[in-house]
């Protein structure tokens, strides 16, 4: 959350409904795209950001929220207002698991009953509620449900499971959609030129892949298949992460290549986060050396301008972008790539070809939902990954 890129840059566009004859881009509730998204967990915050007695602000596809900590250490998410006189909840006092309203001390426990009015007469904070959302936490993420039905299985995905490090990369927020990040991940060919300058990425970029992709149960599977005839095989789960290996970061001088696990999370229809886990296997020895080179990895990163600020410049002519050097110059290169395009993208006028069938596949996946969601038809049933299907590197 500690960048933000301004607006003046680039088309603004109607969501593209003209084009798909649903809106893919929207997730505002009450929308195809709201409900759509409202049916699957989604990673909300990083854990290690809030602590237990912590209570803060917080906007998912286009509604606010307080998360708070409890004493006891877990997460609880309610609505952003108290019930009373519409006094935003995080200013107030986490009691135990509960949390009092600054306003006029109305209490309410973690399923968002109101348990204390200290003005009132008895009985009446039992007709009050506030509403409440389930939370659960996994790979360093608090994740929330929002839908109305009873919420599906957890964890929404297997991780792997081997020895090794499970770190969170810094949470930024972008200046668009959350669409054209969940597509980014799904365009192998950018890599070569988006992430050329500074050579973060260079072992992928020794031949361009041809694109494959077919739907699953549980979302979609991608191959890119080299020269050498072997396919580097990525996962995406729906409606928003990306399951992939990816090179070591650069500067980080450690051989392994990581898992990574990109959650895209609207904020709202022109805004969102990027929350990311990555899985490095390595023994317990490693990964104390892992550890320290983070830290002074993490201290580079404190120290360079934020990420989005330098990405913002770029996107408005200020600084050169092959030029541009940075710790974290890949997360700089894909926020100019992809806020660049607008805050949401125009799909009905771009040219497709044959590099973009992973996201012309799941634009397809998406719009029958939604469109079955508009038309009140039957939908697909979507179900947890088995844990065997894992991404590979194809090298
Ligand atoms: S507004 Fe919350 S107690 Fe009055
Ligand atoms: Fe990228």
């Amino acid at each position: 959350m500690s960048t933000t890129v301004s607006p003046d840059h680039g088309p603004d566009s109607d969501g593209s409904a003209s084009r798909f004859g649903v809106d893919l881009a929207t997730t505002k509730p009450g929308t195809p795209g709201g409900v759509f998204m409202r049916q699957f967990w989604i990673a909300v915050h990083r854990s290690k950001d809030i602590a237990p007695g912590e209570a803060k602000p917080i906007r998912i596809m286009s509604e606010d929220f307080t998360l708070y900590r409890g004493a006891t250490g877990t997460a609880h998410l309610i609505d952003a207002r108290c019930p009373h006189r519409f006094a935003l909840m995080h200013l107030g006092w986490v009691e135990g698991d509960d949390i009092r309203c600054v306003y006029h001390g109305w209490k309410f426990d973690c399923s968002g009953q109101c348990v204390e009015q200290p003005a009132e007469e008895e009985g009446f904070a039992r007709k009050v509620r506030i509403g409440a959302y389930p939370t659960r936490e996994h790979i360093g993420l608090i994740y929330a449900y929002f839908g109305e039905d009873e919420p599906p299985a957890f964890p929404p995905f297997p991780v792997r499971e081997t020895e090794g490090i499970m770190d969170i990369w810094n949470a930024e927020q972008l200046p668009c959609n959350y669409l054209q990040s969940y597509e980014n991940s799904m365009d192998e060919v950018h890599v070569a030129f988006t992430h050329a300058p500074g050579g973060s990425h260079a072992p992928l970029a020794v031949d361009l892949p041809i694109v494959s992709a077919e739907e699953t149960d549980w979302g979609m599977l991608r191959l890119g298949t080299r020269r050498n005839g072997l396919a580097r095989v990525s996962l995406h789960y729906a409606p928003n992460v990306t399951r992939v290996i990816v090179p070591p970061r650069a500067g980080m001088d450690i051989p392994g290549w990581r898992e990574i696990y990109f959650h895209f999370t609207p904020v709202d229809d022109e805004n969102h986060l990027w929350l990311i886990a990555g899985h490095t296997e390595c023994t317990a020895e490693e990964a104390e050396i892992y550890r320290a080179k983070q830290a002074e990895y993490d201290k580079l990163v404190a120290e360079a301008r934020p990420a989005g600020e330098v990405a913002r410049d770029l996107i408005n002519g200020i600084g050169r972008y092959a030029e541009t050097r940075h710790p974290d110059l890949a997360v700089i290169q894909d926020i100019a790539t992809q806020a660049g395009q607008g805050r949401i993208v125009r799909r009905e006028g771009e040219r497709l070809g044959r590099s973009d069938i992973a996201i012309i596949q799941w634009r397809k996946i998406l719009a029958r939902e939604l469109r079955a969601i508009a038309e009140n038809q039957p939908r697909k049933r979507w179900s947890v990954a088995p844990a065997d299907i894992k991404p590979t590197l194809g090298f």
